[in-house]
C-alpha cells in the first residue's frame, strides 16, 4: 500500500494547511516566504516565519488519523507513507516507512557546505542560524517554490505507487505536482484509488472511493475495518 498525504491530515492537529480558509497561501505569497529568491534577499524574514512554524508544530500533537496510518503499517509488509506535509507528524505517532517529499522542517541546509543537521530547537537561539562546520548560512531543508524534489525522495515514491496494490490519498488537494500524479501512476499499475478527503479534488474522478470527510474521523475507521477483515481472513 501507498499512503500519499497533505496539510489536510494534519489539520485537526492544529497545523493550518495552504489553500483552504486560514491557510498559509491565503494570508501570504509563496514567493515571499518559500523561494530561494526570498531566502537570498532577507533571510532572516524567511527564518522568522519558519521558526514561529517550528514552534507551532512543536506545541501540537499527532491526530488520530496519523495514528491509524502508523496501525496500518504494522499491519501490511510493505507500506508507504508518502507525506507533502514538512510536521514530523507521521513519525511522530510511529510510522516508519516515511517519505517525506516536500522536505522537513527539522533538518537544516547548509547554503555553503550542504551539511543538512537535524535541530529541533524552538524558537532557535539566532536568526539566522549559520553551520557549525563553515559558518555558512543554515536554511530549513524543506522544498521551496523553483525547486526540484529530491530525486531519491521522489524515486522511492514513485517505486511506492507502482507497485502498490492501493494508493490511499488523504487530505491533499492534488494540485501540486509531481506529488498530484503520484496516485495516477499507481492508477496506471492497476492500483485501487481511495481518496479521504472534506471536500472534492481533481483527483476525485479518477478515485475508485472517495470518502468525503475528515482524515481523524475517516482512517481510523477504515483501519479498524481492515483490521476486522484482515483478522477474520486469518
Ligand atoms: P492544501 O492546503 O493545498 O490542501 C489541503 C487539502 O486537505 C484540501 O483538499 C482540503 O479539502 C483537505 N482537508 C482539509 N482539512 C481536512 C481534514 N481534516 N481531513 C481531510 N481533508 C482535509 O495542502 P496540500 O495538498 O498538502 O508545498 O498542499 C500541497 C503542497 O502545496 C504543500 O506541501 C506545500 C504547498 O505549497 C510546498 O511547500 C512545496
Amino acid at each position: 500500500m501507498a499512503v500519499l498525504t497533505g496539510a489536510g491530515s494534519s489539520a485537526e492537529s492544529g497545523v493550518p494547511t495552504f489553500r483552504g480558509a486560514g491557510g498559509h497561501w491565503q494570508r501570504f505569497r509563496p514567493q515571499d516566504l518559500a523561494s530561494p529568491e526570498a531566502f537570498e534577499r532577507d533571510p532572516e524574514f524567511v527564518w522568522s516565519w519558519y521558526d514561529a512554524r517550528r514552534s507551532d508544530v512543536a506545541a501540537v500533537a499527532p491526530n488520530a488519523g496519523h495514528y491509524a496510518l502508523a496501525r496500518l503499517e504494522a499491519r501490511i509488509n510493505d507500506c508507504t507513507v508518502i507525506t507533502q506535509n514538512v510536521d514530523g507528524l507521521h513519525q511522530a505517532a510511529g510510522s516508519a516507512n516515511v517519505v517525506e517529499l516536500h522536505g522537513s522542517l527539522w533538518r537544516l541546509r547548509c547554503v555553503a557546505c550542504g551539511a543538512q543537521p537535524l535541530d529541533r530547537r524552538t524558537p532557535m537561539p539566532v536568526l539566522p542560524p549559520r553551520c557549525q562546520r563553515c559558518s555558512g548560512l543554515l536554511r530549513p531543508a524543506v522544498v521551496w517554490f523553483g525547486e526540484m524534489l529530491s530525486e531519491e525522495a521522489l524515486a522511492a515514491s514513485e517505486a511506492a505507487c507502482e507497485r502498490a496494490e492501493v494508493v490511499l490519498v488523504a487530505g491533499t488537494s492534488a494540485t501540486v505536482q509531481p506529488a498530484a500524479s503520484l496516485p495516477l501512476l499507481g492508477k496506471g499499475n492497476g492500483a485501487y484509488i481511495v481518496e479521504v478527503n472534506t471536500e472534492e479534488t481533481p483527483l476525485t474522478p479518477e478515485a475508485d472511493v472517495s470518502l468525503r470527510g475528515k482524515t481523524a474521523q475517516l482512517l481510523p475507521m477504515l483501519v479498524d475495518r481492515f483490521e476486522q477483515c484482515s483478522t477474520a481472513s486469518d
